[in-house]
């Protein structure tokens, strides 16, 4: 079918949805989670569009309204603050000075209760922001895998910490403890997984915490609620929703937020970051914007190239931080290249996120379409042009592709991060254009190196092992192995998160220490053998 076809068809009548991935809609969320209760929000709601449009008998499309969720104010907000500020209590209350093994028992219990609502989650991700059923399945699992590896990680460095160390005749225990009071808030495109791998992470090391959703991606939380009210004492962990510059502005500003975990823009962490009275007290944990090129060498396993580049580029629509948002490529390989880039995306199925071998889907942000319709025009207006047949077709919500050749530095896509389909292609003779592209980027999450000269590729390392916090050799940019480092270097991210790094980012090393006398041996061993403090223990977590 040509992709003109394809989009004439794409978005189904109400009767040709599958039963099993119907919706029963509208869902009216008024319940938010304070204090250990789900309260009811009475104030005004938000409307929660979906990106999914439906064609009726006439003809015409519309786009699905899912229901609404609680457009929280100021007051509601902090007084979520409040009782996570409560629930630590100075770093007194029951959940910080909980022995390790018991908040693993917490997080134990959510998990089982939250495995029970995957297909409602996974539903949700689907009609939420338009994820296909694959990805929202694996985006599901990963979290859950990644709260498995969390608590396994814990367990492994509270036994390291259970031993007393001796040094210049001091005798010392190192603990990690936690910092306070967290505000943990997470990105539309990964709105359950990005957002657990700093929730879970503050809650196992003792932090209370306050959770917004991301923008998109709100109702599927709603699932979950109650096992966080169920497995966590009151206030330890509190989730509201409404605008972040009517709520999250409100808890900065307050200054009673101690970790700051955000995945979005740098310019919002920044405002964010700002407001907070006593910056020095506060910690920020961030994954922010980035512009990942993928680099292109002539010699080169051009099969393997095109094949990393098309999944790095388009892999849930490009909207990912890790996307590959500018090739460049070699002008003896560029041809070949783009024939082939052209022929394999054209083999990409446009549909609905429930459909079998479905890899293009609508896009949930209002707006969208036009924004990267402005880049396109941009672009084509300044001399580059649409390789792929009906590159940059649009429908409502769903924009098609466009492999866009030649790409220059005058042309917006040359630095914007588009966050969606269009892959800009830079031809280039002289490596030299590309290095200085990455040196002078203000972005410094990743890139992608393709080729197999030793030479080139070893030079090329060394160029940009100061440049960004992961380089990919013939594969594509992602997060994923979770144990691996996540991170970036300029306005690309603050901190660095893996399944071991966020348990040190929401925790911090304290040292319990006394001069190596037989006494004070005498009365550690007191204090441990009688088990008189839960910090000062040697227990060991099987
Ligand atoms: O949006 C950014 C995500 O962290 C990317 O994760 O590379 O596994 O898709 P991913």
């Amino acid at each position: 079918m040509s992709s003109e076809n394809a989009l004439n068809n794409l978005f189904p009548s109400a009767a040709r949805i599958p039963e099993q991935y119907r919706l029963d809609i509208p869902i009216e969320q008024r319940e938010y989670l304070l204090d250990g209760q789900l309260h009811r929000w009475e104030g005004p709601l938000a409307s929660v569009r979906s990106p999914i449009c439906l064609t009726h008998g006439d003809g015409h499309t519309e786009q699905v309204i899912l229901g609404s969720a609680p457009l929280m104010d100021a007051e509601a907000a902090l007084a979520a603050l409040d009782a996570a500020v409560r629930a630590y209590d100075n770093g007194q209350g029951a959940w910080p000075t909980l022995r390790v093994a018991e908040r693993i028992r917490h997080v134990e219990s959510f998990l089982l209760r939250m495995r029970q609502q995957r297909d409602a989650v996974v539903r949700l991700l689907m009609w939420e922001i338009g994820k296909s059923l694959k990805d929202a399945e694996k985006e599901f699992d990963r979290t859950c895998d990644y709260i498995v590896d969390t608590i396994d990680e814990l367990k492994e460095l509270d036994r390291r910490s259970s031993r007393f160390e001796l040094e210049q005749g001091t005798l010392g225990q190192i603990r990690r403890a936690p910092l306070g009071v967290a505000l943990c808030m997470g990105p539309y495109n990964y709105p359950l997984n990005e957002t657990f791998t700093t929730l879970i992470p503050a809650l196992i090391m003792g932090n209370t915490v306050v959770f917004k959703p991301a923008k998109f991606g709100v109702l599927l939380i709603r699932p979950l609620l109650e096992a966080f009210r169920d497995s966590f004492p009151p206030g330890v962990i509190n989730v509201i929703y409404g605008k972040g510059r009517d709520t999250v502005s409100a808890l900065m500003a307050s200054g009673k937020v101690d970790v700051f975990a955000f995945i979005g823009t740098n310019k919002g962490a920044s405002d964010l970051k700002k407001l907070h009275p006593r910056p020095h007290r506060l910690r920020a944990v961030l994954g922010l914007d980035a512009k990942n090129p993928g680099i292109v060498l002539p010699q080169v396993d051009l099969d393997n190239a095109v094949e990393e580049a098309v999944t790095g580029a388009l892999s849930f629509n490009g909207q990912r931080c890790t996307a590959l948002k500018i090739l460049f490529v070699q002008r003896d390989v560029l041809q070949p290249f783009l024939d082939r880039f052209s022929a394999r995306l054209a083999a990409l199925k446009p549909g609905m996120p429930w459909e079998e071998g479905v890899a293009l889907t609508p896009l949930p942000e209002p707006g969208k379409v036009d924004y990267l319709n402005g880049l396109l025009q941009d672009a084509l207006a300044k001399g580059a042009q649409v390789i792929n047949p009906g590159g940059g077709g649009q429908r409502e919500t769903f924009f098609y592709p466009a492999l866009l050749s030649p790409v220059s530095a005058d042309m917006r896509l040359y630095h914007e991060e588009q966050f969606g389909p269009l892959i800009p292609v830079v031809p280039y003779d002289d490596l030299a254009e590309v290095i200085d592209y990455v040196l002078r980027s203000d972005y410094g999450q990743q890139l992608s190196l393709f080729g197999n000269d030793p030479l080139q590729i070893g030079r090329l390392i060394d160029a940009f092992a100061n440049q960004v916090g992961r380089i990919n050799v013939n594969t594509q940019c992602q997060r994923g192995p979770d144990r691996y480092p996540f991170n970036g270097r300029k306005n690309s991210a603050e901190g660095t998160l893996s399944v071991h790094d966020a348990l040190r980012v929401f925790s911090i090393r304290t040292l319990v220490a006394t001069r190596d006398r037989e006494a004070n041996k005498a009365l550690f061993s007191e204090i441990i053998q009688g088990r008189h403090s839960s910090f000062l223990t040697t227990d060991y977590i099987f």
